[in-house]
């Protein structure tokens, strides 16, 4: 299975949104990836849903939404609404994550739930089943263009164990200083979405960047 790509809209030039999405709509990309920051569960502060409903009158694609707020349940119908097709809050923003999880999908989205680099996936045993997607956090949420954490590669591996022990079909997504230096590693560790912000919209080409990331889940499938 090649893997789904999801470009992250943090990088790309918000002086020119409709080009930058439009250059998405035409490529091999799988879903957009939007990050919503709240200046409390992350030191930045980026967007709402306004944007979302934005996005989605441009985007032919699905939409990822990673939300880094703190009481996310207070706004996930309104993601919805908004257009959200995945909806993912984060585990150390939930105190009651699995009533969480029920709320995104009744609003008839994925639910995904992210996991900063320092929390342990074995937290998610007993949520495994109420999940869609699984993101893990490979550098600290908050900012674009920071350094891959190298341990994600083996919390992959774990997850990944998990999920196939279970026989469950929740996808694996790595978000964080991803690109063709550590893809075909992530595949190979059992990823299944690749989001990737400096290394598609900062790239000469960002369809060819999302080329030829697509192009490293054939290679992983050869190791
Ligand atoms: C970081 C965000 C990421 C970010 C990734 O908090 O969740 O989605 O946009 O950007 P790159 O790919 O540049 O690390
Ligand atoms: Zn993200």
């Amino acid at each position: 299975m090649l893997p789904l790509i999801a470009p992250s809209l943090l990088a790309a030039d918000f002086s020119n949104l409709s080009q930058e999405i439009d250059l998405v709509n035409q490529s091999e990309a799988d879903w957009l990836h939007l990050d919503v920051m709240d200046g409390r569960f992350v030191p930045n502060i980026t967007f709402g849903m306004l944007m979302v409903e934005a996005a989605k009158r441009m985007c032919t694609k699905p939409l990822d939404v990673h939300l880094m707020i703190v009481e996310p349940e207070k706004y996930i119908e309104s993601f919805r609404e908004a257009g959200a097709d995945v909806i993912s809050v984060h585990i150390e923003a939930c105190p009651h994550l699995h009533r969480t999880l029920q709320q995104i999908r009744a609003t008839g989205a994925k639910a995904g739930v992210a996991v900063n680099p320092h929390t342990s996936v074995s937290l998610l045993e007993d949520v495994l089943e109420d999940l869609d997607l699984v993101c893990l956090m490979s550098v600290n949420p908050g900012f674009g263009g920071q350094k891959f954490i190298y341990r994600t590669l083996e919390k992959t591996r774990e997850l990944k164990r998990m999920i196939t022990e279970r026989n469950l079909s929740v996808q694996i997504e790595i978000d964080g200083g991803v690109g063709l230096q550590n893809a075909s590693a992530l595949l190979s560790a059992g990823a299944d979405v690749l989001v990737a912000g400096s290394s598609v919209f900062k790239a000469k080409d960002p369809s060819q960047a999302i080329h030829q990331l697509k192009q490293c889940g054939q290679e992983s499938l050869l190791v």
